[in-house]
């Protein structure tokens, strides 16, 4: 997707990562910068664009996604843009992935209620033209936070690396001041983490933990193929969770009660 503007300077990195304050990311050293205000109008029109997109893709009545929902909402957005190409030198946008943290009432596989609070997913959109080029893949695995380290060296990425050393670690020598009986030694760290808003700075998310909103046909497709996501638990609202949720949730889910339908089911709270 194309814009106006030079979508290529306004977001440095393939990823961006965007929460309810839409706020522009440092920009390289060297580049004009526009004013503050721009930028954001600019970050608007393309969180705006991308929801109309996402919506005409999935043939919804109103986008779930756009500006004013971001900064009423705390959910988070990765924005994939398009590193290959600069058409009119501008850039271009491929595509978004909206998640967010909800409180949830969901159904065990022995009917019981229970309230949990997963990360879902909220809204997830490949532009037409190059959807099934592992686009997809690449913003999930981004937002799961898994390294794709393969040390075997099998994977294109890696096996350029010179050693079995992963990518992007450090190694510090520390030599022990004069008098000290410490022997010098060597220190491997791993990289920073990335700098993600407070709020998902939580835990690593494994794929069958999460809760996923609506998901169209193309996305159960995705899940079953990159995260054997297959058997799902019946639910009564409109996420869909998969075998192993309640297996894998950090903090065990509180049941509410009994089977199926001896209490009305609250609301879940928000919409996407
Ligand atoms: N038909 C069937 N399966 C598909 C299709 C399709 N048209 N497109 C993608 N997939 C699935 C398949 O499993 C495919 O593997 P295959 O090509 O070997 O069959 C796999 O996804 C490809 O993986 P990626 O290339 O990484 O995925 P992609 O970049 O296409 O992104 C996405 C997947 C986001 C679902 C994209 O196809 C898309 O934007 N679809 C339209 C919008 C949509 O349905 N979004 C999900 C809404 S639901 C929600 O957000 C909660």
């Amino acid at each position: 997707m194309e814009f106006p503007f030079d979508v290529d300077a306004l977001f440095p990195e393939r990823i961006t990562v965007l929460d309810q304050h839409l706020r522009p990311p440092a920009r390289r050293p060297g580049t004009t910068t526009p004013a503050r205000v721009d930028l954001q109008q600019q970050i608007m029109t393309i969180v705006d664009e991308l929801g109309k997109a996402s919506a005409k893709a999935q043939h919804l009545p109103a986008p779930i996604t756009s500006a004013l929902r971001m900064q009423s909402n705390r959910h988070v957005i990765y924005v994939l843009k398009d590193t290959s190409a600069r058409p009119a030198g501008k850039g271009a946008i491929i595509g978004f992935l909206k998640v967010g943290y909800k409180k949830l009432f969901v159904l065990d596989d022995r009917e019981a209620h229970n309230e949990v609070e997963p990360l879902c997913i909220l809204d997830f959109y490949i532009h037409e033209s190059v959807q099934r080029h592992g686009h997809g893949r690449e913003l999930f695995q981004y937002m799961l936070q898994v390294p794709e380290i393969d040390l075997k060296g099998s994977s294109p990425r890696s096996s350029k690396r010179p050693c079995s050393m992963p990518h992007n670690w450090s190694i510090f020598l520390c030599i022990p001041l004069p008098g000290s009986q410490l022997p010098a030694s060597m220190l491997l760290l791993p990289p920073p983490a990335p700098k993600l808003p407070l709020f998902l700075q939580k835990e690593r998310v494994e794929p069958h933990q999460l809760a996923i909103d609506r998901p169209s046909p193309k996305l159960l497709k995705f899940l079953n193929k990159h995260y054997n996501l297959e058997t799902t638990v019946p639910q009564v609202n409109n996420f869909v969770i998969f075998e192993g949720f309640f297996a894998h949730q950090h903090q065990g889910p509180r049941v509410l009660t009994g089977p199926a339908g001896t209490i009305p089911l609250p609301q879940n709270p928000g919409g996407a």
